[in-house]
């Protein structure tokens, strides 16, 4: 597991392992009530990382940088919190994690955001 591209790829597609087998199991049990969560872990943990997956095997200077680093473990732990933080929003025992989570994810996306800036896609 060396690239961050291979990484961003390996955890997207757990996420989506994971989100799916929760998404069996709200159907099989009729319970969607933590349906939000699931989409979250789907959307955030597997599309989003996916799109970072693609964005640095498009762009070698960026994956070369020590920002993409940074930016696969920020991606790794804004899904972490941000996760299990809206179940307990949704179970009413309280908002910080998912607070913190949020601040995490957007935080992570401000450092693609800046990534994209600085280095050419194909460069
Ligand atoms: C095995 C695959 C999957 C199953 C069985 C599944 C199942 C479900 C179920 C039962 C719901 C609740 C629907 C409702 O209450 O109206 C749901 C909601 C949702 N799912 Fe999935 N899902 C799967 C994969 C995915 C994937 C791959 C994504 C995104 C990439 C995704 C995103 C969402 C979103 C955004 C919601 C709505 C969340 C909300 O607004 O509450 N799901 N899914």
């Amino acid at each position: 597991m060396n690239s961050v591209s291979q990484r961003f790829f390996a955890f997207g597609a757990l996420c989506a392992l994971i989100g799916m087998a929760w998404g069996i199991v709200m159907s099989a049990t009729g319970d969607h009530s933590l349906s939000p969560a699931h989409g979250h872990l789907n959307l955030i943990g597997f599309v989003a990382s996916s799109v970072f997956g693609a964005y640095y095997a498009l762009s070698p200077s960026a994956a070369a940088s020590k920002l993409s680093n940074v930016h696969f473990w920020l991606a790794v732990l804004s899904v972490i919190v941000i996760v299990p933080g809206i179940v307990m929003a949704l179970t009413e025992q309280g908002e910080t994690l998912a607070k913190v989570g949020s601040i995490l994810t957007i935080l992570s996306m401000l450092l693609f955001f800046v990534t994209v800036l600085r280095n050419r896609v194909g460069g």
